[in-house]
């Protein structure tokens, strides 16, 4: 079976309040989205890694790859195309490669935590999976609807609601497909691989993840991912 590992990492990280994008933040000495790359390159079953990087892109050739991420570095693939969503960099990183339908596992660069042991569990439970499926948490708070004026409208029951997080794990061809059909006209919905191939009317399964796969959005996030990274190590 073979597997390929794409990692959309050309957002500007509006959120973070910060110029450099957040895949290059430090963390632990090191830009964010090493960590990221050598969870993924340390996965028996995957074969190779592609990173999508935006065009304009000026921080990717400051750092020494083959030094941060070793041997693995020979199994990188860095792609600039790309585009203006997440859903877009996707699409774009999918339509530079070979046609196949081989498995790939798209898994956000801004996810540092995630362990190269969940991401070969994975592929074990989904390899001969119709569909393919997403590693996902049980939602664990309370869930308010707000109004617009950010009151509570209602509690929503939270039974049967899941997180999403990545590797999101789909065939090649059907992925790029789904992603073709959604894009431009919804991008707004489609704010994971999942959902571009629910609008076709599949059913990807839910695989349990760990809640500490987050993904670093805001300032304090890259402090828990720290945190997180270092107890991993232990
Ligand atoms: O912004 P958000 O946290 O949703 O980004 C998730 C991942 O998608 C990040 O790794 C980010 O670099 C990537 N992304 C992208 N292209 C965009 C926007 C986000 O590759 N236009």
């Amino acid at each position: 079976m073979s597997a390929l590992a794409l990692v959309p990492a050309a957002g500007s990280g509006s959120r973070m309040a910060s110029a450099t994008p957040k895949q290059y933040l430090d963390l632990l000495g090191q830009p964010l989205i090493a960590h990221t790359l050598r969870a993924l390159l340390g996965a028996a079953r995957l074969a190779q890694v592609v990173v999508v990087i935006s065009p304009e892109d000026e921080w990717w050739e400051s750092y020494d790859w083959s030094d941060l991420l070793g041997d693995s570095f020979a199994r990188l693939l860095v792609l600039r195309v790309g585009g203006d969503s997440r859903a877009q960099s996707v699409l774009n990183g999918l339509a530079a490669l070979p046609q196949s339908d081989a498995w790939v596992l798209v898994h956000d660069a801004a996810r540092p935590c995630i362990t190269s042991l969940q991401v070969d569990a994975m592929i074990i439970q989904l390899e001969y999976d119709p569909v393919g499926g997403i590693l996902a948490v049980p939602v664990a708070d309370t869930l308010k609807v707000a109004t617009n004026e950010q009151s509570i409208a209602r509690t929503t029951p939270r039974a049967g609601l899941w997180q999403a997080q990545t590797p999101q794990m789909f065939r090649q061809q059907e992925l790029l497909s789904a992603l073709q059909a959604a894009l431009p006209e919804h991008v707004a919905d489609i704010t994971d691989e999942a959902s571009a191939l629910e609008r076709l009317g599949k059913s990807p399964k839910l695989i349990m993840g760990s809640p500490w796969n987050l993904k670093v959005t805001y300032p304090q996030d890259l402090i828990l991912a720290g945190l997180l990274l270092k107890a991993e190590s232990l």
